[in-house]
């Protein structure tokens, strides 16, 4: 089974990356709704947290890791390796290679929570790949609890993205990473914003390949049976929210469970 988890609804765009790349295999989803958002807490908290809902996966029967969340990637990765010995994919190498890769001048912006903006792990990504890249970063701090709120088609939130776009609009950038697994349900406000020729880059997709090649080059750690895979989902606190956002982003109704940290 594949242990995924965010602080709250955004990760779900990640599952369903997997549910689509590797259909066969089971899936649970931990959102943190409890402590979110991650975005603006310190690095020892953050890796405590990731620490905390990697064990949960782990009792639940998780084999391999997904950290879908840019926050708990950028501090907690290496943490959570050398804590659980088994497979940890996290998600901002796949986006960082995948913006080199469709980026045509190489100018590269990057959006997400502040504590992964600061954490320079894209702009490092990047440079180590093509030191020649000219990285434009920007720290969206609103976006987040728009997202967890449903405000999607807000007239507020497209005045917000606006505000955010601009900088990166006068550095003339032709590639955006949305650097947050929250942002790719606000996707099409962006892409206004910023404008139809900057491409956009969805880590979610990046890391479902990422875990796709995995299953391809480890077949024996594949789903042992033909039916499809099931999904399960926890959340640390109730929230109505949830099933709305989980509805929106995976296009069907899910059962939520409460868990048990
Ligand atoms: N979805 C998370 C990310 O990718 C973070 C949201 C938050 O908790 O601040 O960074």
């Amino acid at each position: 089974m594949i242990g995924v988890f965010d602080s709250g609804i955004g990760g779900l765009t990640v599952v369903k990356a997997l549910l689509e790349q590797v259909p066969g295999h089971d899936i649970t989803y931990l959102g943190d709704t409890a402590r979110t958002p991650y975005g603006s807490k310190s690095a020892d908290t953050i890796i405590r947290y990731s620490i905390n809902n990697t064990g949960f996966l782990l009792r639940k029967g998780a084999r391999l890791i997904v950290i879908a969340c840019n926050t708990a990637s950028s501090y907690a990765f290496e943490a959570v390796r050398e804590q659980y010995h088994l497979p940890v994919f996290e998600v901002i190498e796949p986006g960082a290679r995948q913006a080199v890769e469709r980026s045509r001048r190489l100018r590269i912006g990057v959006i997400g929570t502040r504590a992964t903006i600061a954490s320079g792990g894209y702009e490092r990504a990047i440079k180590a790949l093509r030191p020649e890249a000219k990285v434009v970063t920007a720290a969206c701090p609103l976006l987040v609890p728009l997202v967890e709120e449903g405000w999607i088609r807000k007239a507020e939130t497209a005045m917000i993205v606006r505000k955010y776009m601009h900088p990166l609009k006068t550095m003339q950038i032709d590639t955006l990473i949305l650097g947050c697994t929250h942002y790719p349900v606000l996707r099409k406000v962006i892409q206004r914003k910023i404008g139809a020729r900057v491409v956009l880059v969805d880590s979610a997709n990046a890391i479902a390949q990422r875990v796709g090649h995995y299953f391809n080059t480890h077949p024996s750690d594949g789903p042992q049976n033909d039916r499809p895979g099931r999904l399960k989902i926890f959340v640390t606190d109730t929230a109505d929210q949830f099933q709305r956002s989980a509805r929106l982003i995976l296009g069907r109704s899910v059962h939520i469970e409460l868990a048990d940290l």
